[in-house]
């Protein structure tokens, strides 16, 4: 069973109840299209978790700020829906715009403290937009599991401050990034970048990866690890580095000295092409599984 059609909203929600009456549980992975390995790989995850899986495709303007890149955000949708059908995906579920965001349509959600740090301090609104979308799309396709990259990290820990805060009964799971050859963490905005940028853009890794080393050889101050990792990324002369911080890894506050679970996070442009990365800081004992 696989549908390449166009499901409106309300053929979407009638697809989901008709499977829950039937006893399925449904797995579902948000997605903006351009899909690549780290998509699929979170595919993988909800198709072992789940009896059925739907993958939504939906370029979601609300979290995009006008100066950002909505409009050439990579489309490939034939392909994607091709590699969904191969992955035994059984909806692609491709909104519209219009029946998503209504002309009248005024109402949003926020989760205030989570969405304050990292990359919501340098895109304002971005998580608002991704918060209200996703909440839609949970209303859509009424799933029983959602699976979200580490990669984005922190979107997957305000969409679960966002599902336990309204008492949501789905289940939220984590995907480890996935990672090119040379480290570089896949991205659909990797496309955007000259062969020379991203010959460069390796580097993001090798620093995390260095900043991981140090931790796992006992440093525990923040600064010393982010002075290294900056010296090793502004070596590569990128356009502008937008953060590099040592965060709580559940509060996303910034820490000095890593006591507890904590993430190095990074957001760097290479001319108009922002990337972002991260690596958990935590002792192996105390680790989850990510990165
Ligand atoms: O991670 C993304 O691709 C998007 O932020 C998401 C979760 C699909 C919401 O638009």
């Amino acid at each position: 069973m696989f549908f390449t059609k166009y499901f409106s909203i309300a053929e979407m929600k009638a697809w989901s109840l008709d499977q829950r009456q039937k006893g399925k549980t449904i797995g579902f992975v948000p997605t903006m299209g351009a899909l690549h390995e780290g998509h699929l790989s979170l595919v993988r995850i909800a198709r072992q978790h789940s009896d059925t899986v739907v993958v939504s495709i939906f370029v979601n303007p609300l979290q995009f700020a006008p100066h950002e890149d909505l409009d050439r955000y990579p489309k490939t949708l034939e392909k994607d829906v091709e590699l969904l059908k191969k992955e035994g995906v059984a909806v692609v579920f491709i909104p519209k715009a219009s029946e998503m965001y209504s002309p009248h349509f005024q109402t949003v959600v926020e989760v205030t403290e989570l969405s304050k740090h990292l990359c919501g301090n340098s895109r304002p609104g971005h998580f608002r937009g991704v918060a209200t979308v996703v909440l839609k799309l949970f209303q859509i396709v009424n799933p029983h599991i959602a699976i979200f990259g580490d990669k984005d990290f922190q979107q997957r820990l305000v969409i679960a401050r966002l599902v336990k805060d309204l008492g949501l009964e789905i289940k939220i799971l984590a995907g480890p990034i996935v990672r090119e050859a040379d480290g570089l963490a896949m991205s659909s905005r990797n496309q955007y970048l000259s062969l020379d940028e991203r010959k460069r853009a390796c580097v993001l890794y090798e620093a995390l990866t260095k900043a991981l080393t140090m931790f796992q050889s006992g440093e525990r101050n923040s600064a010393r690890i982010i002075m290294k990792v900056s010296e090793m990324i502004d070596k590569v002369s990128p356009t502008h580095v937008d953060y590099m911080k040592i965060c709580d890894a559940e509060t996303l506050e910034e820490v000095w000295s890593i006591q507890k679970k904590a993430i190095l996070a990074v957001a760097v442009y290479f001319n108009k092409t922002r990337l972002i990365d991260n690596v958990i800081l935590s002792h192996p004992e105390r680790s989850e599984g990510s990165v």
